[in-house]
This record gives structure tokens, sequence and C-alpha cells, in this order.
């Protein structure tokens, strides 16, 4: 799919289809909604005066008006024409879009009159938001596409570099997470540790990217018990993926991004209830997310180093497997005690980030999970749970979050949680004993992992996906935003 850049009327733009806005205050269409309204003979302001069509955000009605340039005119809702309604109507749209059939869109939703948003974020989350509707699932290793073949967007105002390189970064993003979304939706049947090293292989198409698989062979080498305990039970082995992307000088420390990629979690022998146990195909959702991002950062060509690391294993029972009661010996030298087996990402991910402090010394090291059920019990599945010892770290993924869409809110690590890890058959207890503060507990679990206070843990359990049991591509949005505003490239 294309994406270009085009201003002046929305009425000129030749596209089979046209997004545009209303706020919710307005009587009357203006800006782009006033020019298409005009070409197709007073639609718009038609169904403004009528009283079925609210202008909340994210209603869209799709016109088919048989007059003017374009076939097709998706309007919607901006609500008040805030950064969150904005965005959650841009979704919409696009969605529309993509319901529409269209193979080409103009979306005219960042030249809005009266919008209460800087242009450039306007375009950027315009692009982000239309260009994710450009998704379909298919089976396989290649992501499909819904079939739109181009999308511009309607700038507010002369094209500039700086709204040139916001949408540049909006599609980017939206690459990113469908790609995310595309890798989170396959079955766990297809998507093994073996399958996302090979997809985590195909990253390495991009320019300034390389990619290392570390085998079991390897794992056992290092002593990654961790990694290993949790794959012991499955027929697919256990695997480390790395991927680098050199965009910084190569002295510059890297950002490195830890994602948990569980491809299957039964419970293994603490096994999990027969229901919805179909969802946990989407607990690599953290490891589509990162190796997501890394794609984002990639095409976004941000001037900086950043490495994904995804400890892959699929968790089920089998005479193998490991058990509750072992103490497993792990790869930092830290024994731990398993109390249910099904606590097997925080395993995985212990391993992984001792691996990645020791190997890339990061400037920072971010996780993303599908941790805890807890997660989504304290937050749903709005806003992902974010944990941090560091509070400019903190803030900065707070506002990366907002700047894209992709909500996250900040829970506290404080020792009172981490103390009831304690055990008195190895150095801690895996898990925090009772349900309560269980989200928590697995954040603190994590952090004795870790030296730096540089680390920030984010729990998207809730996020990743939705009720509808469709991935939504979260957190790319947060986490490359987050990582071009630290490379001074955002808006
Ligand atoms: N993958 C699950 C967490 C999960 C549950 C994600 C529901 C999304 C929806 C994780 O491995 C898990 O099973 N966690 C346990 C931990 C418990 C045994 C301490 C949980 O949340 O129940
Ligand atoms: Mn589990
Ligand atoms: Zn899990």
């Amino acid at each position: 799919m294309k994406i270009r850049i085009v201003s002046g009327s929305a009425a000129t733009v030749a596209a089979a289809g046209v997004i545009v806005g209303v706020i919710k205050k307005d009587k009357k269409p203006t800006g782009p909604a006033a020019q298409i309204d005009r070409n197709i003979g007073g639609g718009i302001s038609a169904l403004m005066a009528g009283r079925e069509f609210s202008a909340a955000a994210g209603r869209t009605v799709t016109l088919r008006p048989g007059r003017g340039r374009a076939k097709c005119v998706i309007v919607v809702g901006l609500g008040s024409g805030s950064i969150a309604e904005y965005a959650r109507a841009a979704a919409a749209a696009g969605a529309a879009a993509g319901a529409a059939g269209l193979k080409s869109v103009c979306c005219a939703l960042a030249a809005t009159a009266g919008l209460k948003i800087d242009p450039a974020a306007a375009v950027r989350i315009a692009a982000q938001q239309c260009s994710g509707s450009d998704y379909r699932f298919k089976l396989g290793r290649r992501p499909g596409s819904a079939g739109i073949d181009s999308i511009s967007l309607l700038l507010p105002g002369k094209s500039n570099a700086r709204l040139n390189r916001a949408a540049a970064t909006g599609a980017a993003i939206a690459a990113g997470s469908n790609l995310a979304r595309h890798l989170a939706e396959q079955p766990p049947n297809v998507c093994t540790p073996d399958f996302l090293a090979r997809c985590a292989q195909d990253l390495g198409r991009h320019p300034k990217v390389r990619t290392r698989v570390l085998k079991k062979a390897s794992l056992e080498k290092l002593r990654m018990e961790g990694i290993l305990a949790v794959g012991r039970g499955s027929a697919n082995p256990p695997c480390l993926i790395t991927v680098s992307y050199a965009g910084g000088r190569p002295t510059s420390a890297p950002v490195v991004l830890v994602g948990k990629g569980v491809t299957f979690d039964s419970g293994g022998i603490s096994l999990k209830p027969g229901a919805a146990m179909d969802e946990m195909k989407f607990d690599m959702s953290g490891a589509a997310g990162v190796l997501g991002t890394l794609a984002a950062v990639a095409r976004m060509r941000l001037p900086i180093n950043v490495v994904a690391v995804v400890p892959s294993a699929e968790n089920m029972p089998d005479g193998k497997s490991y058990r509750p009661g072992d103490v497993l010996k792990m790869y930092s030298g830290k024994s731990v005690e398993v109390l249910n087996t099904d606590a097997e990402g925080r395993m995985l991910l212990a391993d992984a980030l001792a691996y990645a402090e020791k190997r890339f010394k990061p400037a920072a090291i971010v996780d993303a999970a599908t941790l805890t059920g807890a997660c989504v019990v304290a937050l749903g599945h709005h806003r992902s749970g974010m944990f941090a010892r560091n509070d400019d770290l903190a803030e900065a993924l707070v506002a990366a979050g907002e700047a894209s869409a992709d909500l996250c809110w900040r829970l506290p690590l404080d020792d009172e949680y981490d103390q009831l890890l304690s055990s008195s058959y190895a150095d801690f207890a895996h898990i925090g004993g009772g349900r309560a503060a269980g989200t928590i507990t697995a954040a603190c679990f994590l952090g004795r992992f870790v030296k730096t206070r540089k680390w920030a843990h984010l729990d998207i359990a809730g996020s990743a996906w939705g009720k509808d049991k469709r991935a939504t591509g979260r957190p790319v949005g947060l986490l490359a935003t987050w990582l071009a505003a630290k490379a001074r490239r955002l808006d």
C-alpha cells in the first residue's frame, strides 16, 4: 500500500473514496467536509441537519452520492476534536473504508477545521490509523492486506518537511502494528517458536537489521533454565531471538525491547480451564509487539540503535514438563521456586532480561508481555499496565502512549509487594502467593532480574487483543512513538 501526501481541496483529489470529519458542536460542514458537501450536492449538510447522525467520536456514515469525484464518502464524527477522540475516529473511518472495499482513499481528517491538535500530530495519527485499516488476516509468514492500494492524506495547508515526516512516521507505525497483528493472530499450530524466528529473520530485508537465533542447544550452553524449563513439555523447541537495528553510532548504547513469545500457553502441568483456551495463542503478543516496533523503527530510519529480544517457547503439559515445586537455577544465577507452571511468562522474561542487560549494556530496557490475568482485571482492555523505577522513563512512556492513542497507566513497584515473593526453598518464589496484586508481584519478579533503573515493564494482557478475539497491534504505537521522540524525530 502506498501513502501519498496531497494539499488543496478535498473535492479535487482522485480517489475512489474520501474520508471527512465533522466536529460535534458544528451545525454545518466546514473545511474539507464543506468542499465535498458542495461537490456532492449537500449530502453532508443534510446528514448533519437530520437526527440520525451524531458527531460522537468514531460514528461513521458511508454515503454513495452518485455525484462528484469520489464514489463513496465516509463521514466520521470527531467528538470535540481532542486527540483521543480524533484517533478513535480515524481508526473507525479507516475500518469503514476497508469495509467499503475501496482501492484508493483520500483521508481529509487532518485538514478538518477546528481541531484542537497540532497539525503534524493530526497528520501522523491519520496516517497511523487509516493505513492501519489495510490489514486482513492471512495464514503464513507474509501479512495480508485489505486491498487498499493507496491512501492520499490531505494536509492542513501546504506541504512542508515537518508534515511529510509526520505522515511517514504514522505510516511506519501502522506497518509495524499490522505486522504485530499478523503475528499475534496466527494460530498456534502455525506460529511456533521456529515460526517466530523465521519471521524475525524476514526483518533482515530492512537495511541495518540483523537477526540472530539461539536454538535450544545454545540455550543449554548458556544455562537459560527459565526458558528451557517452560519449553520442555512441548514438541516445538524453545529459542531466543535477537533482532538488532543499527541506526545510531556504533558506540551508542542501544534501547533493548524484550517481548514475551509464548506461542501457546496451556498453563502446562498447572493446566488452564478449557473455556477460551484458544485465546492463549495471543500469548506471544509481546514478541509480536517488539518485532513490529523494530520494523517501524527501521522504516522510520531512526538514528538510534534498537535491539528486540524475544524468548520463545510453548507451554504444554507432558512427562518432561517442569512442575510446581521445582527449584530452578536461572541464567542470572538466582534460584527460583516454581509454584504454578502457568506463571511461565516471567520465567522466560527473567532469563531474557538478564541476558539482554549483560550482553547489550542498554541505555534503557522495556519489556512487553501478556503477563497476568490480574492486569486485565485491573485495567481492562483500554490501558496497558506500566511499571518503571525511573520517573523520567515512566513519564516518557505515558506521553508516548497519549501521543499515539495507545495508552498505559503506571502501577507501583513498592518493596511491600516485592516481599511477597519470599520462599523457603530458593532465593525467591516465582509467584506472590494468593491473588492479591498479581500484576504487581509479577512485575516485581521481573525487577529482580534487571540491575539498571532504566527498565520498564508493560503488561499488555488486556490491551494486545480485544473481546472480539482480534489482535490490536499494541503496544507498537506506544513503543515506536516513544523511540521516535527519543530520536527527536517526532512531529
Ligand atoms: N498468559 C497468561 C496471562 C493472561 C491471562 C493473559 C489472561 C491474557 C489473558 C499468563 O501466563 C498466566 O497464566 N498468568 C497467570 C499467573 C498466575 C498463575 C500467578 C494468571 O494470570 O492467572
Ligand atoms: Mn500462563
Ligand atoms: Zn502466559
